[in-house]
């Protein structure tokens, strides 16, 4: 009881991630010379997904997106950091320990046709997850696994058919079935409509959207295209080169962004009018580095000591931008 940072239970995030980090070791050269290359695909990521809301995790392919997300799910181990799901650190609870908090934190990848077993009937498919966690007969959980398919927009008659027979768009809706049937809070949706058509991807995130909000559920959102995010998500974190450069409300993102990177990813989204059609190109990640803001104390929201170091910085209320810090003008002076 009494601990200073004790705040209400209402306010605990649905899943926080606090300085996660992932480096790989590549192992390269022949059996003689064998030499290992430390490769850090992620470093120090804070994340705050908060009740209830869609966060958007956005940056090009190799950003260490996918990382990040695999690491929150524990489907892969993190080399520093910590991982809460509703204020309990999960990071380094056994297998056992575990299961309860799987049902509460479920995926929907991409590519779900690998997801999907193809010997099984879809009413099977969406049913397993129930079947692993021993919830309900197999009549019930027949039976929900049915509801669920009508849910997402496929009639019960689907229940009997195989994944192979069905269009991207559906796959997907099964895959978000099966994701959802154990009730989870926490839905981490890697780029879930990156390999739709156009329509069927409106679809899709228009279902998204109505399954959060009648759910209630918090929705880590992974991907690569902004249009999507803007029309999908309440907030938005940038990642580059394995960390976040950038984290505000989305319209901070898409109306005052201030990291390079940031700027970069938006000038590639592709433009509708003709007229407007920029080339989609990104620049080298040594021309970045050697633009990272420089900013002064007074330019920022909060009091942050001066650093040569580029760290995240608050440069309006809920805006975050890594940038290194300079003296005020006045202080230099004054000292
Ligand atoms: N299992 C792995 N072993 C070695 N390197 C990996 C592994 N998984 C991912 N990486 C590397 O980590 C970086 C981030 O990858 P990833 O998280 O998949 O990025 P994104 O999802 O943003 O495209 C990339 O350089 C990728 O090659
Ligand atoms: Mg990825």
């Amino acid at each position: 009881m009494g601990r200073p940072d004790r705040i209400a239970p209402g306010d605990v995030p649905a899943l926080e991630l606090r300085g996660l980090g992932k480096t790989f070791h590549l192992r390269s050269g022949g059996v003689l010379r064998r030499r290992s290359t430390a490769l850090h695909a992620v470093r120090d990521v804070d994340l705050v997904l908060p009740r209830n809301g869609i966060l958007g995790l956005v940056g090009e392919s190799g950003s260490g997106k996918s990382t990040t997300g695999m690491m929150a799910l524990r489907l892969l181990e993190p080399t520093a950091g910590r991982i809460l799901l509703e204020g309990t650190d999960i990071t380094t609870l056994g297998s056992a320990a575990l299961k309860p908090w799987r049902q509460k934190m479920q995926v929907v990848f991409q590519d779900s046709y690998s997801a999907l077993d193809p010997m099984f009937t879809l009413q099977q498919v969406v049913a397993e997850p129930l079947r692993i966690h021993g919830i309900g007969t197999p009549d019930e959980r027949a039976e929900r696994a049915l509801a669920w398919l009508e849910r997402v927009g496929l009639h019960r008659g689907y229940g009997s058919r195989y994944a192979h027979e069905l269009s991207g768009g559906q796959r997907q809706r099964v895959a978000i079935a099966r994701a959802l049937i154990l009730g989870p809070s926490v839905l981490i949706a890697d780029e879930p409509t990156s390999a739709l058509d156009v329509s069927v991807k409106a679809q899709i995130i228009n279902l998204l959207q109505d399954l959060q909000q009648d759910m209630g559920l918090s929705i880590l959102f992974i991907s690569h295209d902004l249009s999507v995010v803007r029309s999908l998500c309440d907030r938005v974190a940038v990642m580059f080169a394995g960390r976040i450069v950038e984290a505000a409300e989305t319209e901070g993102i898409f109306g005052a962004a201030r990291h390079p990177y940031t700027r970069s990813l938006l000038d590639a989204i592709p433009q509708l009018d003709p007229r407007n059609r920029r080339r989609r190109q990104f620049r080298s990640r040594e021309d970045l580095a050697a633009d990272i803001p420089v900013l002064s104390r007074a330019e920022l929201a909060g009091d942050v000591a001066p650093s040569d170091t580029p760290r995240l910085v608050p440069v309006a209320p809920g805006h975050l931008v890594e940038a290194r810090v300079t003296a005020d003008p006045d202080t230099r002076s004054g000292a």
